[in-house]
């Protein structure tokens, strides 16, 4: 099914080249819904090591990797056992050390998640912790604390954990410890040296083994003032006010990422690293991209903006103007496992027609969506803008993070029976939230047999029928399909991104953005509905069909060296 333009076998030598990340795709790959070789219905490493030819022809320049480590998954592997392994029920170091050769030998780069904040309730030291007593070692790599009220029954303080209900867990012999995230993810002291330690011997040995980077969850949160009385906070994630939070984006974190970014130059090239942070303004998100620091971080603005020029614009300006200061390369994500995904966002219509922004609840929360009503969702027109705003989100200058199956144009699943939902978030929030397991249904790669291809098994959340169209065995033959778009975009990104500016072209219309990259690259996205004339020059590549003008909810490319007008 694979037509790739270079043959399969033919192994790439990697460049050294310390600036890869700076304009890279990097594809993110959540191990247990992409590919399942054994047919146990968990996708494994097997499963992606038989869909390198896949990466390639589609173009990206990294994968990066959701956690794969041994985990109960009370929150998809973001609960991690043990750092330095491999989850039998994935596969084997051995078989990781496999995957990166072959990533490698494809031209395509390793990014692994690392997941400071927290561990899991299974991993050793929480065990040891449980089992030693109040002020021991053994605890205080953990946060446990004494409760409050006459004898201790009352938790050490009011906050309430990420995913709902309380922060705070009451042990066997009477004290607390803080889990921002589910019980199961007790929270690290990062004051304890051990901890910093055992992380520097963590990041060795993934960029030992051959990583070239890391994605950094949580990373706001390490630094944490919990000087005593501890403070009583309605919502742990207020970073909207002017004061300081003492759990997240405190200025202390910030020796934490100096300190591994003394190991990220240990190697040649320097490892990366891309922080997931959540900061109060955008300037701040920056200090964690830092040359001194991690040296790049996500920015989820346009994953949270309306389908609309103004915001598109202002957003783009913004970011590339922080990243300039700052020293980093932007990044840019419209789609990730924590979020619905873009077509089902911008298909779901208000009153006036416009994309419904407000299933994102705050910006600090994206993760916790309520779900896609069926009936206010325009499928075709939520697939038409996804397009167009990927194909612009690709001609910018910085990094694409993007989600596995948007190539193929995948709506979120909205109908998961409530019995086999997974995710912590719907149920410590039952009623509220509907979760994220929409957007981690196993891919489709044929349109037909045992899970749509996945695997010989089933799958472990449920795929449904409108995922045939949709699969990779469809799409590949369809020369319009969104995976060919992709490919080709991909394809032409990398003549297109050759310095990091752009400039903006006016075009007397408030619905249209028209960039032009210095190397004579255009973009023009028309966000109305109302179709525009063309633009003078080569069009390469559009989101969806163009003749004699660019329709609504449409993106083209111009290629510079050329000046007839006209349809791709
Ligand atoms: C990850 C989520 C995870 C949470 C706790 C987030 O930033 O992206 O998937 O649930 O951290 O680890």
């Amino acid at each position: 099914m694979n037509t790739s333009l270079v043959p399969d076998t033919e192994t790439v030598t990697l460049l050294i080249d310390a600036d890869w990340w700076r304009q890279a795709t990097v594809y993110q790959v959540y191990p247990r819904s992409f590919a399942d070789a054994n047919g146990d219905g968990i996708g494994d490493l097997r499963g992606i090591i038989s869909r390198v030819p896949y990466l390639r022809r589609l173009g990206v320049d990294a994968v990066w990797l959701s956690p794969f480590y041994p985990s109960a998954l009370a929150d998809g592997g973001y609960d991690v056992d043990d750092y330095r392994d491999v989850d039998p029920k994935i596969g084997t170091l051995a078989e990781f050390d496999e995957m990166v050769t072959a990533l490698h030998g494809a031209g395509i780069r390793i990014i692994v998640d690392i997941v400071p904040n927290h561990s899991s309730d299974r991993h050793a030291w929480f065990q040891e912790a449980l089992a030693a007593p109040a002020g021991s070692a053994a605890r205080d790599r953990y946060i446990f604390r004494d409760g409050t009220g006459e004898n201790g029954e009352l938790p050490p303080a009011d906050w309430q954990s990420i995913f709902g209900g309380p922060a705070w867990t009451r042990v066997p012999d009477g004290q607390w410890y803080l889990h921002l995230f589910t019980k199961e993810q007790p929270d690290f002291n990062w004051d304890n040296e051990e901890v910093r330690e055992d992380f520097r011997t963590t990041l060795r040995f993934w960029s030992d083994r051959g990583v070239d980077g890391f994605r950094v969850d949580v990373a706001h949160g390490l630094a944490k003032d919990l000087t005593e009385p501890l403070p009583s906070m309605s919502t742990l994630m207020d970073l909207t006010g002017p004061g300081e939070n003492p759990l997240f984006d405190r200025d202390e974190v910030h020796d934490i990422y100096a300190d591994w970014r003394r190991i990220f130059d240990e190697y040649t090239p320097p490892r990366i690293a891309v922080a997931e942070a959540w900061t109060r303004t955008a300037d701040r998100r920056m200090r964690y991209a830092s040359p001194e620091g991690l040296g790049q971080a996500f920015n989820f603005d346009l994953l949270q903006a309306d389908f609309a020029a103004a915001p598109f614009r202002t957003i783009i300006t913004e970011n590339l103007a922080l990243a300039e200061a700052s020293g980093s390369s932007t990044t840019w994500v419209l789609s990730n496992h924590d979020v619905q995904r873009h077509p089902t966002r911008y298909g779901l219509t208000d009153a006036d027609g416009s994309a419904d922004s407000g299933i994102m609840q705050v910006a600090s929360k994206a993760w916790l969506l309520a779900g896609a009503p069926e009936d206010e969702l325009d499928r075709a027109r939520g697939l038409r803008r996804a397009r167009a705003a990927t194909l612009l989100e690709l001609a910018l200058p910085g990094s694409a993070y993007l989600y596995q199956g948007e190539e193929l144009g995948l709506h979120e699943v909205t109908e998961i029976p409530d019995e086999d939902r997974q995710d912590p978030a719907f149920f410590r929030n039952k009623g509220v939230e509907i979760g994220r397991d929409g957007c981690r249904v196993p891919l489709p790669w044929t349109h037909a047999g045992p899970s749509f291809g996945f695997g010989d098994g089933g799958a472990h959340l449920p795929q449904p029928a409108w995922f045939a169209d949709f699969s990779v065995e469809a799409e590949d033959a369809d020369p319009t399909s969104t995976l060919n778009l992709y490919r080709e975009a991909l394809r032409l990104r990398h003549e297109l991104q050759t310095d990091e500016s752009l400039e903006w072209i006016e075009t007397g219309r408030d619905d249209v953005l028209h960039l032009r990259r210095p190397n004579g690259w255009e973009s023009v996205t028309n966000f109305g509905t109302d179709p525009v004339a063309l633009p003078p020059g080569r069009i390469v590549l559009a989101s969806g069909p163009v003749a004699g003008d660019l329709p609504g909810e449409t993106t083209i490319w111009i290629a510079p060296g050329g000046d007839e007008g006209g349809a791709a």
